[in-house]
């Protein structure tokens, strides 16, 4: 589908050219401001940036108009780019209409934000790279595959990082402008995405993708909050609800399926059986992270703040609605998290819901894609002809009191200092089969050592390397 730009093609190329000419890239930015600057200015301070780019040079140039939101004079303008279109008359000076900034070796058009336009944004803001945009990158699985699917694609973040990996990228937004911007991030980069209008999967129905990507407006709230890259239009969490059970439907034959998403937890409702349901009878393995619950009251005020509506003379009164609302539902906190979809072919899908608060090692992407994979090794085989290796990094914590016979052991802990740095508590028993695991000796024969000294069975021992094999601490050789 052809999607409007916000300037021409030919525009947008000799755009590229000076940016470039210019040394406007990630690099370039760096070494301009220096270390200092460039944290003062991610910390939402712009003075000692706006001290270091005084010079007039175009990438200073550049940098004032698009990163600090400052005017600056027509001539230093026209000597640093040839595009008009992303520009807005101020005074004697230009200033930006677009916030057009280096990310990773990429441009990214998005809106500018609060902190260069104080005051709530446009209904129909489309939001740069943010926090969340970085945590389902960081997540994604980044192995090659042949279709990606990018819903919600805003700036076209996400799909800037699936073209690294994938032959052909869809990209969908239910905002004309958002595909606008996200066509001119394309272009600026040199890539080719295949831009789509539309309503959450409706633009790609019958289709299918090796990998499909989200970070949907998944913000819980009435439903009517009038920010697109936020409020869905549906209240509570029925967007993430609808999109888990939507997403199988266009996922390929060993595809998945990537997606942050918010979930309410109800007084008398277990969260966990909350996604259990959204979950059931999809017929595709699922693993579940919630890294974060939030109570109501910081909840309306993080995304109320994040619009830039703690500046609008209505913030209490919409303040005071979110969270009538949130009492009228019953919701006492709200949970955010990352939802993994894998369309393995297994009879019995796996579905796994569970709290992962520890700080992860990043890129996560990997470790989930490892978790994935110990599952398929382990999931319908009799584990007794396998020989098991502990994971290399893997370590014995043990807690110990003095007794009358020196120090005795009271609890032990199993902790992996990498990757998803998991620790899970252990009895002497688990301790024993976890030491035993060395890579030489198949299951079946330390099973029969285990009932011998521990007296538990064979099909115990199955049912507990299943589990330290799903969170790596051992590695099926
Ligand atoms: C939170 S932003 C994410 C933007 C970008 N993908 C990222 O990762 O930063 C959500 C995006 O979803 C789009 N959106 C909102 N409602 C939608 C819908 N019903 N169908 C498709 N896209 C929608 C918004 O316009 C916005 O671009």
């Amino acid at each position: 589908m052809l999607t409007d730009s916000l300037v021409p093609d030919a525009e947008a190329d000799r755009l590229a050219d000076a940016l470039r000419t210019a040394g406007y890239d990630a690099r370039g930015v760096l070494d301009l401001l220096g270390e200092d600057a460039t944290g003062a200015l991610a910390r939402g301070e712009r003075v000692p940036a706006l001290r270091a780019t005084t010079g007039g040079s175009p990438v200073e140039t550049l940098t004032r108009l698009f990163l600090l939101g400052t005017t600056e004079p027509a001539a230093a303008v026209r000597a640093a780019m040839p595009v008009s279109g992303l520009l807005e008359a101020d005074g004697d000076g230009f200033r930006a209409a677009v916030d057009l900034r280096p990310y990773e070796d990429w441009w990214v058009v998005s809106d500018l934000g609060t902190d260069v336009r104080p005051g709530p944004l446009r209904p129909d803001h489309v939001l740069g790279v943010g926090s969340a945009s970085i945590t389902l990158s960081q997540a994604t699985l980044r192995r090659p595959v042949g279709t990606a699917l990018d819903l919600g694609t805003g700036c076209g973040v996400q799909a800037l990082h699936l073209s690294r990996h994938a032959g052909a990228v869809t990209a969908t937004d239910v905002l004309p402008r958002a595909l606008a911007m996200a066509r001119l991030t394309a272009r600026l980069n040199g890539l080719d995405w295949d831009l789509r209008a539309g309503d959450l999967l409706e633009p790609v129905r019958g289709e299918r993708f090796d990998l499909v990507v989200s970070n949907p407006p998944f913000v819980v709230g009435p439903g009517d909050g009038g920010f697109v890259y936020r409020d869905s239009g549906l209240a509570g969490d029925e967007v993430c609800r609808r999109l888990i059970r939507q997403a199988p439907g266009v996922l390929a034959d060993g595809g998945w399926c990537q997606l942050l998403a918010n979930w309410v937890h109800r007084d008398g409702e277990r969260w966990e059986d909350r996604l259990a349901g959204w979950l059931d009878g999809l017929g595709v393995d699922a693993w579940v992270w919630q890294r974060e619950v939030a109570d109501p009251a910081q909840y309306a005020a993080l995304w109320l703040a994040d619009a830039g509506e703690r500046r609008s003379g209505e913030y209490e009164d919409r303040y005071a609605r979110w969270l009538d609302w949130f009492a009228a539902a019953g919701v006492e906190a709200i949970g955010f998290g990352l939802v993994t979809l894998h369309r393995s072919g297994a009879a019995v899908p796996t579905v796994r819901i569970e709290e992962v608060t520890q700080q992860v090692e990043e890129p996560v992407g990997p470790h989930v894609a490892d978790w994935f994979d110990r599952l398929d090794a382990v999931r319908d085989a009799d584990l007794a002809g396998i020989r098991f290796g502990r994971a290399p990094d893997l370590q014995l914590e043990q807690v110990a009191s003095p007794g009358p016979e020196g120090w005795a052991v009271t609890a032990q802990r199993l902790r992996q200092p990498h990757g998803l740095r998991w620790s899970a508590t252990v009895d002497p028993a688990v301790a024993a089969l976890v030491a035993g695991c060395d890579g030489n000796r198949p299951l079946g024969e330390l099973a029969t050592v285990l009932e011998l000294a521990y007296g538990i069975d064979a099909g115990q021992v199955q049912r507990i390397v299943r589990g330290l094999v799903e969170q790596g601490f051992l590695i099926p050789h």
